[in-house]
């Protein structure tokens, strides 16, 4: 799959690494499970999940024994670094220690992150992580954010305590499901404008000028101490 994502010219490998149950106990999973009881073996097969996805073509997946096991440890990330040029960029990384192991393992960039609350929805909300892995990277490596981004606003304040940049998936998902492109396109014009009204209200000309006084010492101090 490495090598795949290789010939196909990917420069980042995102690797998640945080991952590794299919879900939780919770309500939201019991409200979509499927009720219909026909049959949709032709395209759902469990047995051949992984064979039927496109993504999966021409890949060698008699090794494969399912994605979720608990056997990520950091030599896999050495492993990784020894076998591809590709810049490697962690997802999940939500903690000080965890960001350090970051650095000592040669990763190019950290993506703080909990899926959105789709595979742990009681931790701390990222932007409560974020401070102590800024702290921990210290500028080495771009540290960036996702999980709930839904205003402008919200990126504002994850600029503000550091993060390099933010990504966004179901905000703009909604977008696409509702009026196709035009959903897209309009879901990130009202995060760019929000977040432009958020810097005129502060005095911030660019990007870099969002600084972390602007959101107020307490809030910056208060998820600094957690
Ligand atoms: C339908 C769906 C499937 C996802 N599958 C994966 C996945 O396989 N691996 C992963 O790292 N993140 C997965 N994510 C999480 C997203 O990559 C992203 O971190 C998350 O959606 C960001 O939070 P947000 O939706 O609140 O913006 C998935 C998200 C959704 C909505």
């Amino acid at each position: 799959m490495v090598r795949r994502a290789e010939d196909a010219s990917c420069p980042v490998l995102v690797f998640t690494v945080d991952q590794h149950l299919p879900g939780q106990n919770s309500e939201t999973r019991f409200k979509y499970v499927r009720k219909d009881t026909r049959s949709c073996i032709e395209c759902h097969d469990p047995e051949n999940r992984l064979k039927n996805k496109r993504m999966f073509d021409h890949a060698n997946l008699d090794t494969y024994d399912g994605a979720y096991r608990s056997k990520m440890t950091w030599e896999i990330i050495g492993k990784l670094r020894q076998v591809t040029d590709m810049k490697i960029v962690l997802k999940g990384i939500v903690t000080h220690e965890d960001a350090q192991l970051c650095l000592e393992h040669g990763v190019d960039g950290v993506i703080v992150s909990n899926h959105g609350g789709r595979a742990q929805e009681t931790g701390l909300a990222t932007l409560s992580s974020l401070p102590e892995v800024v702290t921990a990277i210290d500028g080495k490596i771009p540290v960036m954010i996702d999980s709930g981004f839904r205003r402008g606003t919200d990126i504002y304040k994850a600029l503000a305590l550091g993060a390099t940049s933010v990504g966004i998936g179901r905000t703009y998902l909604w977008g696409l499901a509702a009026f196709g492109q035009k959903g897209v396109e309009r879901a990130l014009e009202l995060l760019r404008l929000e977040l432009q009204l958020a810097m005129m209200s502060t005095g911030a000309r660019t990007l870099k000028e969002i600084s972390r006084t602007s959101i107020g010492n307490s809030m910056h101090h208060s998820l600094l101490k957690r």
